[in-house]
């Protein structure tokens, strides 16, 4: 098994992603930081804790506490809709039982990207600010940490939070911009690919049968089912990251540069794709010294469903 952080804000599809990854069987988590995002920090930080105690893993692996506000903005109101007023659908979860981790997320993953340099992969499913935050303290985390996959952004879809601006990349763009252009190796995982692999009601009615181990999950995925009235049903986006650390092949991607939107409050988040191989930077942007920076590093970006069937797993 591989080293892995995963790095969250719990948050309905966070907790089954994390349930996912423990599944696998692919992984060893060194850690589970967390992030406000879908709710403030110090919820998500409980629900990791208590998370963590449900899935059975709470004397194994610390939870971390995590960024409270954006790097550089004031704290937004949260995606309660979604996920329930405290983050995990109507769920009241027992308080963990273990003392509380006193290192924060950024100084985990920092730890950790040291101990296992250039094995350790970072999984990422809420908005990136404690990455941000490690590679601000450490620039030399890019180049330590093996891989990063994170879920947020949108490349060539709508969004989901404003028309063009995807949740977790419009939470903090000012992260994603300083991500995308540390050199740290990447692959997003946004609306283009999460959008491809939904949970219908027939999901549903497979997990409800499964028995007690999977009852929580059940439980939190009737109720994110609920809330997204879309009729093809909810979108898997944080477990389709945890899935795509191990498989790329649950997406299709390709290599390019993500620039992101931070100085418009219009499109404040909205993630440009440039392929790799586009004439778009030389022809277009040639005047941009902004472009400029972020073309000079490569990412990896999903573009759609992929050829192995993501739901089956
Ligand atoms: C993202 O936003 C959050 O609400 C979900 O947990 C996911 O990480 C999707 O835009
Ligand atoms: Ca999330």
């Amino acid at each position: 098994t591989a080293p892995i952080v995963l790095d969250s804000d719990p948050g309905i599809d966070d907790a089954v992603a994390l349930q996912y990854l423990l599944g696998t069987g692919l992984w060893d988590l060194k850690a589970y930081t967390t992030v406000g995002g879908n709710v403030p920090a110090s919820q998500t930080f409980r629900n990791g804790r208590a998370l963590a105690r449900a899935f059975g893993i709470d004397g194994d692996v610390p939870v971390h506490r995590g960024a409270g506000r954006p790097l550089t903005r004031l704290p937004y109101s949260a995606a309660g809709e979604f996920h329930g007023a405290e983050g995990l659908g109507a769920e009241r979860l027992p308080d963990a039982s273990v003392p509380e981790q006193t290192e924060t997320s950024a100084q985990a993953m920092l730890r950790l990207s040291r101990q296992y340099e250039g094995e350790l992969t970072v999984c990422a499913t809420g908005p990136l600010t404690n990455v941000a935050l490690a590679l601000t303290e450490d620039p030399d985390f890019a180049r330590r940490v093996k891989h990063l996959v994170f879920m947020g952004g949108a490349a060539e879809v709508p969004g989901n939070i404003t028309p063009v601006a995807e949740f977790n990349a419009w939470a903090d763009p000012d992260a994603v911009d300083l991500v995308v252009s540390s050199g740290i190796r990447y692959t997003m995982v946004g609306l283009d690919a999460t959008h491809g692999w939904r949970f219908t009601k027939d999901h549903l009615a497979v997990l409800e049968d499964a028995g007690e181990g999977m009852a929580l999950t059940a439980r939190l995925m009737r109720y994110y089912l609920e809330a997204y009235t879309e009729a093809a049903g909810s979108p898997l986006h944080d477990p389709l990251a945890v899935g795509v650390c191990a498989d790329e092949s649950f997406v299709t991607a390709a290599d390019g540069t993500v620039v992101v939107e931070c100085a418009s409050e219009l499109t404040r988040g909205k993630t440009v794709f440039i392929p790799y191989d586009s004439d778009y930077p030389r022809a277009y942007y040639a005047e941009s010294p902004l472009v400029a920076a972020r073309t000079a590093h490569r990412g990896r970006v999903a573009l759609g469903t992929g050829p192995r069937d993501f739901t089956a797993d």
